[in-house]
């Protein structure tokens, strides 16, 4: 089976509730305070890699106790970090995360997410992506060296899949490197300039995104599921999200996408990949936390999902 390739970001997740976001200048008491790995790509790699994808990570985190417990965990769940570079030039990614009400804000520590350049990353995609592998990046890591993960990728045959998260202007050119991209509203406006407000709205922006050569198109859009296209002129598919009780969303996209990546290299359909995100993504939402709230294959069978065309 195809594997998925993940170049991205590992971070130490620093996480607070409160019962409203701060103002600037205030300071609030917090509760229900957790220390646990996340980062957009060791996520992804979590998510891929429980739902059943034989996964191997191209990363970097500082020779230090974050980065050691975020190898461990991506290890733990059985995901290749033998491409994972541990540097003492710099220390490892940190998100602070503030929680309120179901939503959350994040400011990001990069560190040692940006820390490998393009050759670093063309040179481990050599060493450990075949042709049919599917390649997934977003947007934490160096930017040259994403755009240059993208281009190998696709020059070897891999199917590329875009995160762009957080988004960052790209170059129009380096969209014919993009099989897929799944991205949300505000990132969505960002990158193409139409926000998708509406289903002709998202119509307008996958034809514009797929004008610059990106093959297919996945739009998030909250609780209102997810709308995809394929291919240019195909009709859209659409998926519901499903009504779930919200604890915390941080990883919520992060499983989705994850579901994305691991259906492609097990031969799903681009629509029954997004119901599958959906039902799981649906599980990251109920539990507090980054990798340690991502469900297995089997958590996910158990609900039953169904694809829905
Ligand atoms: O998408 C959620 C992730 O964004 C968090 O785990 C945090 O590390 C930030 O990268």
């Amino acid at each position: 089976m195809a594997r998925v390739i993940i170049f991205g970001s590992m971070n130490m997740d620093l996480s607070i509730e409160c019962d409203r976001m701060p103002q600037a200048g205030e300071t609030l008491s917090g509760h229900d305070f957790i220390t646990n790995p996340g980062g957009k790509g060791a996520n992804q790699a979590v998510a891929a890699s429980r739902l059943g994808a034989s996964v191997g990570m191209i990363a970097a985190v500082g020779a230090d106790g974050f980065g050691n417990e975020l190898v461990a965990t991506l290890e733990a769940v059985g995901v290749d970090c033998t491409k994972v570079t541990r540097s003492s030039e710099t220390s490892t990614g940190v998100a602070i995360i503030v929680r309120s009400a179901g939503d959350n804000r994040i400011v990001l520590s990069a560190g040692a997410n940006h820390l490998l350049s393009s050759e670093d990353v063309v040179r481990a995609l050599h060493a450990v992506a075949e042709p049919g592998d599917v390649f997934l990046t977003q947007g934490e890591c160096d930017a040259e060296a994403t755009l240059a993960g993208l281009h190998e990728a696709h020059s070897m045959g891999l199917y590329t899949i875009l995160n762009p998260a957080p988004a960052r202007p790209m170059p129009d050119e380096a969209w014919a490197d993009v099989d897929l991209v799944c991205l949300n509203e505000t990132e969505c406006e960002l990158m193409c300039g139409i926000c998708p407000t509406d289903e002709e709205g998202c119509l307008k922006a996958a034809s514009r995104l797929q004008e610059l050569g990106v093959r297919s198109v996945v739009i998030t859009l909250g609780s209102e599921g997810s709308i995809g296209f394929e291919a240019a002129g195909d009709k859209p598919v659409r998926v519901g999200a499903h009504k779930v009780e919200i604890v915390d969303t941080t990883a919520a996209g992060d499983t989705y996408i994850g579901a994305l990546a691991a259906g492609h290299a097990a031969g799903m359909s681009l629509v029954e990949s997004m119901a599958w995100g959906s039902a799981a993504s649906a599980l990251t939402v109920g539990k507090l936390g980054a990798q340690q709230a991502i469900p297995t294959a089997a958590e996910v069978e158990a609900t039953g999902w169904k694809c829905c065309s």
